[in-house]
């Protein structure tokens, strides 16, 4: 076994009560031998704006310090008018620029979501998929984690009381670690 494979993981949602922040707590319970997850809140960022990016917010340069040092990236995102919310998106664009300085560069990323809708983020995450050929970053794209109808598989505490559910985010997380290290060994 070489060196632990570094996740950093975060959530496009601040409400308290999120269910894409209970998936990613659920994720850190399950990461297999070999990797570690650290989970990173999307809060405090200042809308992105061009004129503050060569002089970010200090919270800004503590993600993209966080990005830099991880071996690879898990976004758990909610859906949004069928896209990603704009929080999410706001620190993806923080943590791009200023151009030339993308953190994102080269970085393989799993994606995952729940929805209180039938599609479980489905749209929101092909969305994530066409950000991720700007950014350069490397999407798995299998397995599809898209947990439909939240509120009958996550509780009100934050627990995820599907099994299915659990199963599929296990195995999202092996096959992320798989693939960062099969891309580290072509390096
Ligand atoms: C939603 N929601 C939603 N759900 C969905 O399946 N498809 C959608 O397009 C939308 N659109 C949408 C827009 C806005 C502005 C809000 C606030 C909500 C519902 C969404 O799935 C639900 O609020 C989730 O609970 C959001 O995720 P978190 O915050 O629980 O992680």
């Amino acid at each position: 076994m070489g060196k632990k494979v570094k996740i950093l993981g975060f959530a496009g949602s601040l409400r308290k009560g999120s269910y894409n922040r209970a998936l990613l707590k659920a994720a850190t319970q399950l990461v297999p031998e070999g990797a570690e997850l650290e989970v990173f809140e999307l809060d405090g960022f200042p809308g992105f704006s061009e004129d503050m990016e060569k002089e970010p917010p200090k919270k800004v340069k503590d993600f993209k310090a966080k990005i830099r040092a991880a071996d690879a990236i898990l976004i758990a995102t909610p859906e949004y008018n069928y896209s990603i919310p704009g929080v999410l998106k706001n620190a993806i664009d923080w943590a791009s620029r200023p151009y030339g300085d993308n953190a994102w560069e080269g970085k393989p990323v799993a994606m995952m979501g729940a929805s209180i809708g039938m599609l479980g983020t489905g749209r929101a995450q092909y969305h994530l998929r066409q950000c991720c050929v700007f950014l350069n970053m490397y999407p798995l794209n299998r397995p599809e984690v898209m947990v439909p109808y939240a509120q009958e598989h996550i509780d009100a505490s934050g627990k995820v009381t599907d099994q299915k559910a659990l199963d599929k985010v296990s195995e999202l997380l092996v096959a992320l670690v798989a693939w960062t290290r099969k891309l580290q060994a072509t390096a």
